[in-house]
């Protein structure tokens, strides 16, 4: 299994804090927020990782994170010149991927729980995690039929047909390059994952499991805050 950490994007919610530095490379309480997603591919014993970041600050990933023999693993590094849509993340990593599993974690994602299981179990196909929220609209969307079985997902949909948002982290099989190289721009000119999910559930190939424990996306001021007070909480209960 490889590893993606994608952190590029223009960050524009979080400026000005953004025009001086990377968002995911602010603090969350007393480590830079990429720091949170890469714990939990190291956790779950992915040591083989791909950082996707935009050209600005490019630099300073590599000064924080260097090689990655600090953590005991290995990092590649690419550019995404413009922030062209999540699923852009597997042509870029194409070379990197070839023929293995890759999870993609998004790197202003924030997770509490450990992956180990979901992530050492996987085989092939597709598998996504959802979380109940009350802002689904914000987010890729599941909606469920009558036997909870996950039947379409809606990106961003003005009328959510469930609370359940597919949160910032994505185990495919290697077939994920050659779906995303079928995919076509959305409205917004963004390859979208939310595509790629749909194309793995129609072909019956799209695990969903949920997450249990805290999930946040910080690429708000409130959720960013949010994010801060948990890392807090947690690092002194330690
Ligand atoms: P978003 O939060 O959706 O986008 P953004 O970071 O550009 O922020 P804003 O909407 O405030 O301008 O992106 C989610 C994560 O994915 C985030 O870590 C940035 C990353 N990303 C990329 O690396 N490349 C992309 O093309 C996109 C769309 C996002």
């Amino acid at each position: 299994m490889k590893g993606i950490i994608l952190a590029g994007g223009s960050g524009s919610r979080l400026s000005p804090l953004t025009k001086v530095t990377s968002k995911q490379l602010l603090p969350i309480y007393n480590k830079p927020m990429i720091i949170y997603p890469l714990e939990t591919l190291l956790s779950a014993g992915i040591k083989d990782i791909l950082i996707i970041v935009a050209p600005d600050h490019a630099g300073d990933f590599l000064k924080l994170l260097g090689s990655g023999s600090q953590f005991d693993c290995k990092f590649t590094y690419e550019i995404q010149d413009k922030p062209e849509g999540l699923a852009q993340a597997f042509l870029i990593g194409k070379n990197f991927i070839g023929n293995d599993n890759v999870t993609l974690i998004l790197g202003d994602n924030l997770y509490e729980d450990n992956f180990s299981d979901s992530i050492n179990s996987f085989e092939s196909g597709g598998r996504v995690f959802v979380k109940e929220v009350t802002d689904p609209e914000r987010f890729g969307v599941a909606e469920f039929d009558q036997n909870n079985k996950v039947i379409s997902i809606e990106e961003k949909p003005q009328n959510p047909k469930s609370n359940f948002a597919v949160t910032g982290m994505y185990i495919y099989d290697h077939s994920v390059i050659e779906k995303t190289l079928n995919l076509t721009p959305s409205s917004r000119g963004e390859l979208e994952i939310t595509d790629l999910n749909n194309l793995y559930l129609h072909e019956g190939k799209l695990d969903v499991a949920q997450v249990e424990g805290k999930w946040l996306d910080t690429g708000t001021f409130e959720s960013l805050h949010e994010a801060i007070i948990f890392a807090r909480n947690r690092e002194l209960s330690k």
